[in-house]
């Protein structure tokens, strides 16, 4: 019979008419939340699946699974993928990377000169119909940020595109990483490299692009908002847990920080309700890379990995962006059953 899929959100027909041509596609037609055991059994039936981010898939919901083959992420960071537990599995895992950089970049962008132009809370006050009882010209001063130092922490491929940005903007920017860049990249991002600390301490504007991981669960907490200045901004787009919401919201009420951006949080959907009651925050629901031509090539992409996994198109047992290409070699020949 034909392979099955488990498409776990609602996605684009054209990619689902893609898939059904080699393919029993089970494909939710409603947005909601599965749990664990709701995974786990939908992955009990299928060869593949195409997986959103709120979806888990480790040890246990991989419980008594000899059929699963492919599982494709529908983003690039894949930290609800565990992967040791798919490499065991003989599951092979793909993400989404590259197509969505600019994007996110752009997103990055708007989401600092939102926070630090106050665009977000100045809407609201005029949709209130607040303009109309008249305005200071001192009021709704923000910090600029042309000419300022903007700071990236996580410096892979996103952030060298948030940081080419920065050339019209006349901000020098300074990065810090895991790993340094090699020289000729520092040089074509116009990025210099510094420790964490001065990162912290010289960024007027700071942007959170590293993946998440155990090592960088709130690797900007209260002892790191205590080292930046008092008109910084700063903005996450990676992912929730990486920076510490209470303690930011904490920060933001004080005024020991300027304003923030976040598109990501730790608990997402839920959001710290003291960001909630906030006006120098900016909130955005997890939609960095939701362009219309992005979501496009990433639901595209992930379809071209599963396809490509299972041995069908022109790049036939050669996914194009796998995370654990090893795990191939150990199906058994002929494919998988
Ligand atoms: C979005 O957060 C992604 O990882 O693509
Ligand atoms: C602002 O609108 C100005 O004219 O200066």
């Amino acid at each position: 019979g034909k392979l099955k899929i488990w498409v776990s959100r609602p996605l684009f027909p054209d990619v689902l008419a893609r898939l059904a041509e080699h393919f029993d596609v089970d494909a939710e037609a409603i947005e909601r939340k599965h749990s664990p055991e709701q995974v786990r059994e939908k992955l009990l039936g299928v060869d593949a699946a195409l997986l959103g981010l709120a979806d888990r898939v480790n040890a246990q919901t991989l419980e008594g699974n000899e059929r699963l083959r492919v599982v494709a992420n529908l983003g690039v960071g894949y930290n609800n993928l565990d992967m040791p537990a798919l490499t065991r599995g003989g599951v092979l895992a793909c993400n989404t990377p590259d197509v969505l950089n600019e994007s996110v970049a752009d997103y990055a962008w708007a989401l600092m000169l939102a926070a630090a132009r106050r665009v977000g809370a100045a809407e609201r006050w005029l949709r209130a119909g607040q303009w109309s009882g008249g305005m200071r010209f001192d009021d709704w001063l923000g910090v600029d940020v042309h000419g300022k130092t903007l700071g990236i922490l996580g410096m892979g491929r996103i952030g060298q595109a948030i940081a080419r940005r920065a050339t019209g903007f006349d901000m020098p920017v300074i990065y810090h990483n895991r790993s340094r860049l090699p020289e000729a990249v520092e040089r074509e991002s116009r990025a210099v490299y510094v420790d964490k600390a001065s990162l912290l301490r010289q960024s007027d504007h700071l942007i959170l692009v590293l993946p998440y991981s155990r090592e960088s669960h709130h690797a900007v907490g209260a002892a790191e908002l205590g080292l930046m200045k008092r008109s910084a901004v700063l903005v996450n787009v990676a992912r929730g847990g990486i920076v510490d919401d209470a303690a930011l919201a904490v920060a933001l009420r004080e005024r020991r920080l300027a304003a923030a951006a976040l598109d990501v949080f730790e608990g997402e959907p839920a959001v710290h309700p003291d960001l909630l009651d906030l006006d120098n925050v900016v909130l955005s629901p997890h939609i960095a890379s939701a362009s219309e031509d992005t979501r496009r090539a990433m639901a595209g992409l992930a379809a071209d990995n599963v396809l490509a996994a299972l041995g069908f198109g022109p790049r036939a047992g050669r996914p194009p962006t796998a995370l654990n290409p090893e795990v191939m070699a150990r199906w058994p020949a002929g494919g998988p059953r």
